[in-house]
């Protein structure tokens, strides 16, 4: 049975005849509230989260979805088999207004590295089904996909259709899910194939309204129904590189907290994410995820807890600020964290999922330098550190998001010295839709990687990377897709590697 009539034949299972007549009567909600699709996440080797929001009116300007202003009841059932008719687990959720309606449910109980699906039902309407996992024990192999900057206006989602035909088994986000400027606000290099709602996002009401009119993408839903997702925010989820409680647009201190909460709060409701990740002002994504004893996940928030900007911000020459042993880019919690995460790690692959490129780019063609001060560049003590602290770690990968490009790249203790031992490969993921097409010179690419010898690949077409990680090795395609534009591009592999696993890996 293919997933299509799989999907068909749940929704005629999921209730007897004579409930769905009695559904019918008591229904208040006109139309199908589930346009929002259904997600899971964060999974354990027992459960994980599942998630939905009910919109019949997803575009409804005030940001509500079309719900009534009271709590709505949601059914839940996690089944072993497609057709569910082996249901393991089930219940009942409120999704209340002051959630926009969204529920979260936290799944528990069940058993390692298998998959389970999922469904809800609501005043008799029924939500499409979607697949999830919980986490294996063992050295179970994983394949995962990384994706991130999906720019809703750059294009269409083909890049989430290609990924979710894959069938990946998770789905590591690295920030960008949404951009929050208004219509053409952001349209870089790229033409506009369709419209941001009205306005740049500002309010609980405008995050609430661009999360939904991302959500009703069909072929972004379908990514979330095939795997559990791991996601964290860049900046775009709130505002063009903020950086910890500080504004990029000088926008007073009380003002931006005010604006970057709405934020937070919208973009959870929005996600599945555990309700441990809601910690009062902050919104806790850094964390970890183990697969089994294969490979654990150190996810990092490189946004929320740093210092702010050396030098103003974007691509400069002559920032020695930027160096200053005392600037942070994970904040002091953070670090202990990860340094505490990375000793205890008894994995034997560890893959740190984070936001911003890691490697030294030289952005200058020929003498001088110029780097990018909202990336690791501009806090490059830090960096130093952490690539001290990896060279100690058991098979260290780092998975990166933001550029908009394809990267591989070579962690070096010392950039500039082609003797400098590599500490880890840095796979940075381009984007699923942000900047368009792509660019059409790319006499620059040459030119870049002549400047960087530690870069050894870029790549500006849209895409993701797929990777198969065993205890032998992690094997790695970029995947790209030529236009996306128009709809229907076919995804190719535009570059493989094999990373093995070093011998002398601790476990
Ligand atoms: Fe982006």
């Amino acid at each position: 049975m293919d997933r299509r009539s799989f999907l068909a034949a749940a929704a005629v299972t999921f209730l007897l005849p004579s409930q769905q007549a009695e559904a019918q009567q008591t229904r208040t909600l006109k139309t199908d509230p589930f346009t929002l699709g259904v997600a899971s996440g964060d999974p354990s080797t027992d459960g994980f989260v599942l998630w939905t929001r009910l919109a019949p009116n997803p575009l409804s300007g005030d940001g509500r979805g079309g719900m009534p202003s009271r709590g709505v009841d949601v059914d839940w059932q996690v089944a072993t088999d497609e057709r569910f008719s082996s249901i393991v687990r089930s219940g009942t959720a409120e999704a209340r207004p002051g959630a926009a309606h969204s529920v979260h449910v936290e799944v528990a109980g069940l058993e390692p590295g298998r998959d389970y699906f999922y469904r809800f039902r609501s005043e008799g309407r029924l939500s499409p089904a979607g697949r999830t996992r919980t986490t294996p024990t063992g050295e179970t192999p994983l394949s995962f996909a990384v994706a991130a900057c999906a720019h809703y206006e750059h294009g269409y989602y083909t890049a989430y259709r290609r990924l979710a035909e894959q069938e990946p088994e998770l789905v590591v986000f690295l920030g960008d899910y949404m951009y929050e400027y208004g219509p053409s606000g952001y349209t870089a290099l790229a033409g506009r194939v369709r419209t941001h709602t009205p306005g740049k996002c500002e309010t609980l009401a405008d995050y609430r309204l661009r999360h939904a009119q991302y959500k009703s993408d069909h072929d972004l839903q379908r990514a979330h129904a095939v795997a559990p997702w791991l996601v964290a925010f860049d900046d775009h989820e709130v505002e063009n590189n903020w950086a910890g409680s500080v504004s990029s647009t000088g926008a007073p201190a009380p003002a931006f907290a005010r604006r970057r909460a709405d934020a937070f709060r919208a973009y959870y409701e929005n996600m599945p994410l555990r309700r441990a990740s809601v910690q009062g002002a902050v919104l806790r994504v850094n964390r970890r995820v183990s697969w089994g004893s294969l490979a654990r996940f150190h996810l990092l928030d490189t946004r929320q807890f740093r210092d702010d900007q050396a030098c103003l911000d974007g691509v400069r020459a002559g920032c020695d600020d930027r160096l200053a042993a005392k600037r942070s880019l994970l904040g002091a919690d953070q670090w202990r964290w990860l340094e505490d995460g990375l000793r205890e790690s008894g994995t034997r692959w560890n893959l740190l999922g984070q936001q911003i490129l890691m490697a030294q780019r030289d952005y200058k063609v020929g003498p001088g330098r110029e780097v990018n001060l909202d990336s690791w560049d501009g806090y490059a003590a830090e960096r130093t550190r952490l690539l001290g602290s990896l060279s100690g770690t058991s098979n260290p990968v780092v998975l990166t998001g933001d550029a908009h490009m394809h990267h591989l790249a070579d962690l070096k203790t010392d950039f500039d010295d082609p003797d400098s031992p590599v500490v880890a490969r840095e796979l940075v993921t381009s984007s699923i839709a942000s900047d368009g097409d792509g660019y059409r010179d790319k006499t620059w690419i040459a030119e870049a990687l002549q400047e960087n010898p530690h870069i050894s690949y870029i790549d500006q077409r849209r895409g993701y990377i797929m990777a198969k990680v065993t205890r032998d090795d992690i094997s790695v395609d970029y995947r790209t897709l030529d236009y996306i534009s128009r709809k229907g591009a076919p995804a190719k592999t535009a570059h493989s590697l094999t990373i093995p696993a070093t011998a002398h890996a601790r476990t």
